[in-house]
């Protein structure tokens, strides 16, 4: 069990600075990191942050003083080995508890102990607590604030909790030009990555994308994205005519499917951040997608030269609320400042898109299920400049997402497509 020190190292990190962006530390440590339970470290970090308010809870119940954490260090170790003892079972509680005490400071042993050993005492007991609990947030580990947001789109039944508090499963896609989907599902076999097939939107499943990144000679023709992110491109294809702005573009994923959805449209591709502009670019090659042009611009300042584009996409910077499976750190990190925030740059990029781009229409997108940020935008924006929706309800439907129809767009919800849960709308000029 060599990864539960470094894991505690990450954590201790993250603890230090729970704004830091939980994936890119993780990312930055594995670098560095020879050891072959990569695995292991990862889920092990991602599992205790996943789950942090019922572990703070656990915890709670054997402290002396309920009013004082342990010192930082200790808590992580702790919080560690309650997440491994209550919800892994890859290993014995004997080795969990052994380790976990040999790796704290020398006068923290004996509290750690008798914590562990008074959890393993009484170990079913607080884990049915926690599987039986009437308080939703303790049971799926989630803020209130968040469980309010999931209320109000209708989200927030046991089954779709469940869901949100599951771990993450991928998807992949690649270009029909380099390759039949035969031709895919062989490549994935040969490297022996275990794929589901979901047919309806001619792309894979899978929970080893790692692997996929990790063999780029052989499996460099797909990329990652994930079903609620395809929705958008999906969307977008069915209703571009010739030109298509993508104006908060990269890494690219909807400009790159929407390129192999639609080979025969012009994709102008921009995005005010030069290095994830790169990233766009380099997929843009390795999957020969040249209908897609790149270019660095701020939407506030976009070039004159594209009032031509018939649809305009804006996939918004937004909290992410929707990823919480693949970005558990945001189970308890969005706060309202957060969400105020990032609304009032929302209704500033779509209203400042309406006025460019007066005769086109405007795909709105954010991978969120916070009303602020997402129908509030729009109902804000289409108020003041007189738009309508076209409905896309039936679309999504068609390809079996399972939606939550609004005045102006629709949520994607959980389902069997495992998608991220996102917002989208589709507005038009009355
Ligand atoms: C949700 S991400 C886009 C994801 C992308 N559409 C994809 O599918 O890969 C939002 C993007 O908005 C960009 N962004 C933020 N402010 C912007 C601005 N003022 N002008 C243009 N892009 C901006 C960010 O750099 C970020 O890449």
């Amino acid at each position: 069990m060599k990864f539960i020190t470094p894991s505690a190292s990450v954590l201790c990190d993250y603890y230090t600075d729970p704004q830091t962006n939980l994936r890119m530390l993780l990312t930055r440590f594995l670098e560095h990191y020879a050891a072959s339970d990569k695995n292991a470290l990862t889920r092990t970090v991602y599992g205790v942050v996943r789950k942090d308010i019922a572990l703070e809870h656990v915890i709670g119940l054997f402290l002396k003083n309920k009013s004082q954490a342990p010192a930082a260090a200790t808590y992580v170790f702790l919080k560690i080995a309650v997440f491994l003892l209550l919800y892994s079972d890859s290993y014995p509680e004997y080795a969990v508890v052994n380790e976990v005490v040999n790796a704290v400071a020398k006068k923290e042993k004996p509290f750690v102990n008798a914590v562990l050993r008074q959890l393993l005492r009484r170990k079913q007991e607080v884990k049915n607590s926690i599987s039986s609990s009437e308080n939703p947030g303790l049971k799926f580990s989630i803020s209130a604030q968040l469980l309010a947001s999931l209320q109000q789109v209708s989200a927030a039944s046991e089954a779709d909790l469940e869901y949100l508090d599951r771990e993450p499963v991928f998807h992949l896609r690649f270009n029909p030009k380099q390759m039949s989907m035969d031709q895919a599902r062989q490549a994935l076999t040969s490297a022996g990555i275990p794929f589901r097939e979901l047919p309806q939107l001619d792309c894979f499943e899978t929970k080893a994308a790692g692997q996929v990144l990790e063999k780029p000679e052989q499996l460099g023709g797909f990329y990652v994205q994930n079903t609620g992110s395809q929705a958008v491109a999906l969307l977008a294809a069915a209703t571009a005519e010739k030109t298509v702005c993508d104006v908060a573009a990269a890494p690219g994923g909807k400009s790159q499917t929407l390129a192999c959805l639609r080979p025969d449209i012009k994709i102008w591709a921009s995005d005010v951040n030069p290095q994830r502009l790169r990233l766009l670019e380099q997929n843009i090659r390795r999957l020969h997608l040249d209908t897609i042009f790149p270019f660095v611009a701020d939407i506030f300042k976009y070039p004159h030269d594209r009032e031509a584009a018939d649809l305009i996409i804006l996939d918004a910077p937004c909290t992410s609320s929707g990823t919480l499976r693949k970005n558990p750190d945001l189970k308890s990190k969005i706060s309202k400042e957060m969400i105020e925030k990032n609304s009032r740059q929302q209704r500033l990029m779509l209203a400042s898109l309406v006025e460019r781009f007066p005769h086109a229409r405007w795909l709105y997108a954010v991978c969120s299920f916070i009303h602020e940020e997402s129908e509030g935008v729009v109902e804000k924006v289409a108020a003041s400049r007189g738009l309508q929706a076209v409905a896309i309800q039936p679309l999504l439907e068609k390809y079996h997402y399972r939606v939550q129809k609004t005045k102006f767009g629709c949520y994607l919800l959980p389902s069997e497509l495992n998608n991220d849960l996102f917002y989208m709308a589709l507005l038009e000029p009355k």
